[in-house]
């Protein structure tokens, strides 16, 4: 799949968002190393801090669709939806929770899982890889010197 077709995929999922109190609403797009594609979205609470990002949402999808251990790319978009569409000019990036669970499924396959940001348009996008957006991260990994 192109790099645009992934993220469109988060962009159309993120019109399925549940985001009544930021009005943000986050799409993102998990594809397997087989070409498989799964998606999540935000869905907040009433209790803000129980709220769940998009990227925990399809990294869920992923584990049960093809494994944790088996994702190559993953896409994100957020914005507010406008007219039936997804809007907004700036780039999302993962917040600091979800490259710590990326970095999880990153260390399981140990693929340096690529990550598209793009802004809610659809019209600009960066790429990353998890390596380089939580360096000296501590994952699965890093408990092999761990007793039991
Ligand atoms: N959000 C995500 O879903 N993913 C991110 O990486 C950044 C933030 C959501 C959480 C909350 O529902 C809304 O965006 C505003 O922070």
């Amino acid at each position: 799949m192109t790099d645009a077709s992934l993220i469109e995929k988060a962009r159309i999922a993120a019109l399925a968002a549940y985001a009544p109190y930021s009005k943000f609403c986050v799409g993102c797009a998990v594809e397997s190393t087989d070409g498989a594609v799964v998606t999540g979205v935000n869905v907040e609470n009433a209790c803000y801090r129980l709220g769940v990002c998009a990227e925990q949402s399809a990294l869920s999808a992923a584990q049960l669709a093809f494994g944790l251990d088996n994702i190559a790319r993953i896409a994100v978009a957020g914005g507010r939806i406008d007219a039936g569409s997804l809007k907004g000019e700036s780039i999302v990036t993962p917040c600091g929770g979800c490259r710590q669970a990326i970095l999880e499924a990153a260390q399981l396959s140990g693929i340096d899982v690529e990550i598209l940001c793009s802004n809610g348009d659809g019209t600009t996008h960066d790429t990353h890889r998890i390596a380089d957006l939580i360096p000296h991260g501590f994952g699965p990994a890093n408990l092999k010197d761990g007793g039991y």
